[in-house]
């Protein structure tokens, strides 16, 4: 493969980080992962951050935190990673799926409106891609109602709206550092929060509820964060702008590149958003977009689907009896293809991309 999907930014930086942790023999939580969880905070905006396992456990924790379970349901948009999902099964809560804006895939405020329910006790707004939901709509939706607007920034470390950084506008956030991620601590998650109560409850749920040595007060687990993971993650965050910037600069690249190609909708950036282009996601109508795949795949150049399944399709909640929703999702779940967009391709790199898309898309409509 000539050009990588994803490339995790691991230098000598990091290298040398993880020797000093070994070296000092401080292998958890401790001093390592207080710093990283006041810097990422005071990156974010927020006044608590708490490092945990990954950004699964950040979004099951935030829930537990908010006593969501049995009887509760908790909206979430049908085209995102499952976890966004599966962790308000994980409380026993019900996820309800709510369909997406066509441009942004995320969440429709519209459609917000029509799953609203006196058993909606939140909602979760997925920054999909590393654009961000419009959390200004939806946190004015939460006030009303009295419901709580939790964030996934999964994909959107760094990313803005309205002038602020994401994961400062719900009543909590949770990031994932997984290997892709545009910022990476191997596995990994953080959550982010103003609220006190909130910070106080996932800090004890993450550590089997312990309040003293070995006392046990509530029902918690080992979600904690290493500290091997935590100084990774200390180098990833000083160099976060710099990764976006790049992202940012080839998705840019892309865009003026593949402009005016029949059939080929590029992604767009809301007047009042900052988007990181996690991932540079396009949409292909009208063509076989596996055709396209597999030619792009052929050529050296890694592409991926997200997501072949929407939420409601996924075998998991057929099981459970979902009906059949959200058109949008079910569309774009069909037609999205997503580009190397990382921050270490080069210009030649970029341009090797769109001609080579150009050309599959034209093999493609031929066929
Ligand atoms: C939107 C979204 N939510 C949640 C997660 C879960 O994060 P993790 O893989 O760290 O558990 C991910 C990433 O994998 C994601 O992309």
């Amino acid at each position: 493969m000539r050009i990588r999907m994803f490339v995790p930014a691991i230098e000598e930086e990091e290298i040398e980080a993880v020797v000093r942790v070994l070296r000092s023999r401080w292998l958890v939580h401790g001093p390592e992962v207080e710093a990283f969880e006041k810097e990422f905070a005071e990156y974010i905006g927020t006044k608590y951050a708490l490092a945990v396992s990954n950004g699964t456990v950040a979004l099951t924790l935030i829930l537990k935190a908010l006593d969501i379970g049995p009887g509760d349901e908790v909206l979430v948009p049908d085209y995102t990673f499952i976890a966004t999902a599966t962790s308000v099964l994980m409380v026993g809560a019900k996820p309800v799926p709510v369909d997406v804006e066509w441009d942004t895939f995320n969440i429709s405020i519209e459609d917000v409106l029509n799953k609203l329910s006196p058993r909606v006790k939140a909602i979760i707004a997925v920054h999909l891609f590393g654009h961000p939901a419009d959390v200004k709509a939806l946190k004015e939706i939460a006030e009303d109602r009295g419901i709580a607007l939790i964030e996934d920034a999964a994909q959107a470390h760094g990313a803005e709206a309205y002038g602020k950084k994401v994961g400062s506008f719900g009543i909590a956030t949770a990031f994932s550092f997984y290997a892709t991620k545009n910022m990476t601590t191997g596995e990994g998650g953080i959550v982010t929060t103003d609220d006190r109560r909130i910070a106080e409850r996932i800090a004890l749920l993450r550590n089997h509820g312990q309040v003293a040595r070995y006392v046990h007060e509530i029902l918690g687990g080992n979600f904690r964060m290493t500290a091997i993971q935590a100084a990774i993650g200390r180098i990833q965050l000083r160099k976060l702008d710099r990764l976006n910037d790049a992202r940012r600069r080839n998705a840019s690249f892309l865009t003026q590149l593949l402009s005016n190609v029949e059939g080929l909708e590029l992604p767009v950036e809301k007047s009042w958003a900052k988007h990181v282009y996690h991932l540079y996601a396009v949409k292909i109508r009208g063509i076989d977009r596996d055709c396209v795949r597999e030619c792009m795949l052929r050529n050296g150049i890694e592409v991926g689907i997200h997501y072949p399944v929407p939420i409601h399709r996924q075998p998991l909640f057929q099981k459970l009896g979902y009906e059949e929703c959200c058109p949008n999702a079910v569309e774009l779940s069909k037609c999205e293809l997503s580009l190397p967009v990382h921050p270490y391709l080069t210009k030649e790199d970029v341009e090797f991309v769109a001609q080579t898309l150009k050309q599959c898309i034209d093999r493609c409509r031929t066929q």
